[in-house]
């Protein structure tokens, strides 16, 4: 059965597939293939700044070595992350002599969510997902200061779940929950893979709005959505960039779809 309302298109990093990730130019270009909404992940530099950056180190996305807890705003700065893409090696030495990968006249350095957050609002309509990274070892801070600076854009308390402009996730119950507390109408994503998919009845715990399966657990059970749906639970999926799971989301009446190609997406919903 077709459903007659079409999952909702998040770009994943930015239009990722076309440019580096988690970039001003990714995201921008994300914008213009028509993406309802962006998605970033998060962590704390050692100076406590929140920046978009996805892996525990910016070793694979950057010109520069270490790890983004060890590092400054001011030195993660300096570093260029538009020269990385995915057809290049990880941890590749010659980054630094590598030619730029797509010509990009936006600011190279480090993509902080404050900046991500200064796109979002001038592009009415658009949502943003923030994916925090590393709950456990900073205690809850990345979560509080999430908050705080969402509460400096008036996004913390959207007056319903609905109407809200950012989507927190995790893949902690914990980080969810810490979310919750800060703030009641803050919807959130639980996301699962096979390590923590310990849900799979379709419950989540109470904190959680949307069930966040990556599209290999809808793959092998389809029937997942039908059961989340039971406890009143939508689904956002992640990373859906094959046209036979572009195609599975929409028979399976999924609400998100995160892809790195959003204008592959959105070419072939609109088909
Ligand atoms: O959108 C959720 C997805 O991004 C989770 O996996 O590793 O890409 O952050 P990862
Ligand atoms: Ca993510």
């Amino acid at each position: 059965m077709i459903r007659a309302v079409q999952p909702a298109v998040v770009a994943h990093r930015g239009a990722s597939a076309h440019r580096a990730e988690h970039t001003v130019a990714a995201y921008a270009l994300a914008l213009d293939q028509g993406a309802d909404a962006l998605e970033c992940d998060v962590r704390l530099t050692r100076d406590g700044h929140l920046v978009c950056v996805h892996d525990r180190t910016v070793d694979r996305t950057s010109t520069g070595r270490g790890a983004v807890s060890t590092l400054t705003l001011a030195r993660m700065a300096e570093l260029d992350y538009t020269r990385w893409h995915p057809g290049m090696p990880e941890h590749a030495d010659d980054l630094v002599h590598a030619p730029a990968w797509v010509p990009d006249e936006h600011d190279p350095g480090v993509l902080t969510l404050e900046s991500l957050l200064d796109l979002v609002v001038d592009h009415p309509g658009t949502r943003l997902f923030v994916e925090t990274k590393h709950p456990v070892r900073y205690g809850g801070l990345v979560e509080a200061k999430l908050v705080a600076l969402l509460r400096r854009y008036g996004l913390a308390s959207p007056r319903t779940k609905d109407d809200s402009r950012i989507v927190m996730m995790s893949f902690s119950a914990m980080a969810v929950r810490r979310v919750r507390q800060h703030s009641t109408t803050l919807p959130t994503v639980l996301l699962l893979d096979q390590l923590n998919a310990v849900r799979w009845d379709g419950t989540l715990p109470r904190s959680a709005d949307y069930a966040g399966p990556g599209i290999h657990l809808l793959r092998a059970d389809p029937d997942y959505v039908a059961r989340a749906a039971t406890f009143g639970h939508r689904i956002y999926t992640w990373t859906v960039d094959d046209p036979a799971d572009i195609d599975l989301c929409r028979r399976l009446g999924v609400t998100w779809m995160a892809t790195n190609s959003p204008a592959t997406a959105r070419g072939q919903l609109t088909r």
